[in-house]
């Protein structure tokens, strides 16, 4: 495995950025931040009560939120590490409450500590019974995210227990509940939906084993697990683990600022991590490969997708800090693959198109020079959906491996003595202050 060497973190007088305001001639200095690796920082945190200005930064693009540990994305590479460690490291050689671990704790468990995490998640897989008379409530052609948020919001209710965010007790709590039932929860979704009766967790079975089984087990026949199967949904689960301060991370972190409970706050990443921008593309690239339908039909849509006219985007491409290919998006080609021969489907037309999309893409300038890239979606939901999961659970299978990317981020910014509510401002351009108007001279 690789583990980067981390530096400390060093700030020297000489390191500072001087910024020179045109208008009046003033000259203001601010210090630069040294991660452990990547880009340098600016630190703009006396900007306004320095210069009475504020940055303008609409999508955070060159904004950092916070100080993290966790995760470290080198998007000109296309390198992905978590805890230090290489994501194609930890897809190839962990099992999901491995890396759930690292991303809470830093460190890889040890075989001792691997088993207590694996004994803990086991033992809070259960959802409390009343909870379960929520599902009623909802149509049952309700999205399975609509009912996801509903329902991770609704655990704040029963766990009173664990909602303190000043206990580090109660936190940890929260994490281990959230971790292990959002799949119980899940699989509760789509149990609702399709109309069957929904099965208990087995403490038995390893974390994908035991979601596998509560999603497509019923109560008339025994219930095998593929091996494939399951090792693809564990490496789906590894991959989606975390992902540094994208929207819904962002999301739980803002929410997280208040000082809002666990559970509340995750709901919010869930709904943020539900639109097509996010999460929702792993279900909106199999609706793109339907609608392309067959191979001659590709060159149609790279045209749709190259014309500033239209709309249309190639659903899984591109990625706002990846300019190189997505390594998650890599791991997956190959698991899609595996997990396709395993299941007789390596004449799966659907692969068969996106082999041909990715292929075409990859050699059109227009994609070239704005390195628009596979991304994790590309190939997640080829495999989602070999395995037998219908497109509206596809993010439902994010939002189960994000929660503890969230957790463990949502973890560090209450840690942080840094942490302020957040609280960004803005550039007005609306009417400047004028007379009220009574009604009659409107
Ligand atoms: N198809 C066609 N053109 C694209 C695409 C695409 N998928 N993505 C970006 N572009 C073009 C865009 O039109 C723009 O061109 P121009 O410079 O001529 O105006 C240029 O590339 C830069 O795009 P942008 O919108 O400024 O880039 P962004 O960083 O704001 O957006 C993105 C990133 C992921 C939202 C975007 O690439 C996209 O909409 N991709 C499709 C949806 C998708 O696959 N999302 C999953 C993201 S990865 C999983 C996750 O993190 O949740």
């Amino acid at each position: 495995m690789t583990q980067v060497d981390t530096l400390e973190k060093t700030n020297t007088k000489s390191d500072t950025v001087t910024l020179i305001d045109n208008a009046t001639g003033k000259q203001y200095t601010f210090p630069v931040l040294h991660g452990s690796t990547g880009p340098r920082v600016i630190d703009t945190r006396s900007l306004y009560s320095e210069t009475g200005m504020f940055t303008y930064d609409p999508g955070y693009t060159s904004t950092g939120s916070c100080d993290s540990k966790i995760t470290f994305i080198d998007g000109d590479k296309g390198i992905l590490l978590h805890r230090g460690y290489r994501i194609e490291d930890l897809a190839e050689n962990c099992d999901f409450l491995e890396v759930c671990y690292l991303l809470l704790h830093g460190n890889l468990p040890t075989k001792k500590e691997h088993e207590g995490f694996v004994f803990t998640i086991a033992h809070h897989t259960m959802v409390h019974e009343k909870l379960r008379t929520f599902y009623n409530g909802f149509r049952s052609d309700a999205h399975p995210m609509a009912i996801m948020c509903g329902v991770t919001g609704a655990l704040s209710a029963f766990y009173h227990d664990s909602t303190d965010i000043r206990n580090p007790r109660q936190r940890e709590i929260a994490s281990h509940r959230l971790i292990a039932k959002m799949p119980t929860m899940a699989a509760m979704a789509y149990k609702y939906s399709v109309g069957e009766p929904f099965v208990y967790p087995c403490n038995d079975l390893k974390y994908a084993e035991n979601f596998l089984r509560m999603v497509f087990a019923v109560p008339t026949q025994d219930f095998k697990i593929d091996p494939a199967v399951a090792r693809a949904m564990d490496k789906i689960f590894i991959l989606h683990a975390d992902h540094e301060q994208n929207a819904s991370t962002s999301t739980v972190r803002l929410a997280g600022s208040s000082h809002a409970n666990p559970f509340a706050c995750i709901a919010a990443g869930i709904a943020s991590l539900w639109g097509p921008a996010h999460g929702g593309a792993n279900e909106a690239v199999i609706r793109m490969l339907t609608e392309i339908g067959s191979v001659d039909r590709v060159g149609e849509f790279i045209r749709r997708a190259k014309d500033p006219n239209d709309p249309f985007r190639l659903m899984g491409f591109g990625h706002r800090v990846y300019k190189n290919y997505d390594p998650r998006a890599k791991v997956l080609q190959k698991s899609a693959h595996e997990v396709l021969d395993a299941l007789g489907m390596q004449d799966d037309p659907l692969l068969k198109l996106a082999i041909e999309l990715e292929r075409i893409a990859l050699e059109d300038d227009y994609f070239v020079e704005r390195k628009l890239f596979p991304n994790v979606d590309f190939y997640s939901g080829i495999i989602l959906k070999a395995i037998g999961f219908p497109m509206t659970m596809f993010t439902v299978l994010f939002a189960v491996a994000r929660t503890v990317g969230w957790i463990a981020q949502w973890q560090e910014m209450i840690e942080d003595p840094m942490q302020k509510i957040g609280r960004p401002r803005q550039l007005y351009s609306g009417p400047a202050e004028r007379p009220f108007l009574p009604m009659e001279q409107r």
